[in-house]
């Protein structure tokens, strides 16, 4: 029988030798916490400690699932995000920590206690379920049009006592016509043909989720575009996009006449966050 610290250690570079993860020693923690049920400190209190035949086995069977690719979160059925344990299925995106960026940029808005506050493509509920989190008193709406993706979130929201209205809708289609203080959303933005798309955890997520027509800004020009007509004066925009694409996205929003545009960078220091107020002034989106 192996000790935690021999067993991870095989794991680790068993997992290397596949090539199929970034954070090998951390994928082979995450794998053998969910065996054991600990917290990660029991890890390094307890190096020594002599797993046992049954956990061995455990922990093999879910090694194995990782070699072949499959990401962690499918692997567990739950990713953590904002401190919130998220329900996971191949029908979701897996929430990313970047995402918190984009919470935590709400969050420092001065917006108010009891801001109504939309989430566009909600997957899992993470973003809503995160301000809800944050801003009890909000009353926030999210929406999906994947069916499955909001069947996830509607179990989070209750699982977490965190209460969000969540509705089917193709982005505003299903909106009911009322004015939010605030809209947030991580939309699609990946180019239809990003070679990426066919690596690591990415490649079993839905497209639905990630790809947006050939240069990956089709649904948030009309996300930005359509947002004024749901959005009270001065209320606000945040869009999570990718690294490259703030200069775009700054263009849009200046196009469609918002006023105060801020950048936000994620955790590598890549700008992918960008906020904008709706201005008071007159102007027809159509
Ligand atoms: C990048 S994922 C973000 C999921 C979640 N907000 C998060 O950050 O983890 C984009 C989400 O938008 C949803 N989506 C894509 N097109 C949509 C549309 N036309 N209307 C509503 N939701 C859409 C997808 O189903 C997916 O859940």
């Amino acid at each position: 029988m192996p000790s935690i610290e021999q067993a991870l250690k095989t794991a680790k570079q068993e997992l290397i030798n596949a090539g199929q993860t970034d954070s090998p020693q951390l994928d082979a923690e995450l794998l053998l916490l969910e065996v054991i049920k600990k917290q990660r400190s029991f890890l390094f209190t307890w190096p020594e400690k002599l797993l046992s035949d049954s956990d061995l086995d455990c922990f093999r069977k879910l090694l194995e699932k990782r070699l072949q690719g499959l990401p962690i979160a499918h692997i567990l059925g739950y990713r953590e995000f904002w401190g919130l344990k998220l329900k996971v299925t191949e029908d979701t995106l897996i929430p990313r920590p970047d995402t918190e960026t984009l919470v935590e940029a709400v969050v420092n808005l001065s917006i108010s206690k009891q801001a109504r506050i939309l989430d566009l493509g909600t997957g899992t509920g993470a973003i809503a379920l995160a301000l809800k989190s944050e801003l009890p008193q909000a009353e926030i709406s999210a929406v999906d049009f994947s069916e499955q993706a909001l069947k996830v979130a509607k179990e989070n929201s209750k699982k977490l006592k965190l209460d969000i209205n969540l509705k089917h809708s193709n982005w505003f289609s299903a909106v009911d016509q009322q004015k939010f203080d605030c809209i947030v959303s991580n939309p699609p933005y990946i180019e239809d043909n990003d070679p990426h798309l066919k690596c690591g955890d990415v490649k079993f997520e839905p497209l639905s989720a990630l790809t947006s027509g050939s240069d990956g800004l089709k649904d948030i020009r009309m996300i930005i575009k359509q947002a004024w007509n749901f959005l009270q004066a001065n209320g606000w925009l945040a869009i999570e996009h990718g690294y490259n694409q703030a200069e775009a996205i700054q263009q849009i929003f200046l196009h469609n006449n918002y006023k105060n545009i801020k950048l936000y960078s994620d955790y590598g220091e890549n700008p992918r966050v960008t906020v904008a107020q709706k201005s008071t002034e007159e102007f027809n989106h159509g």
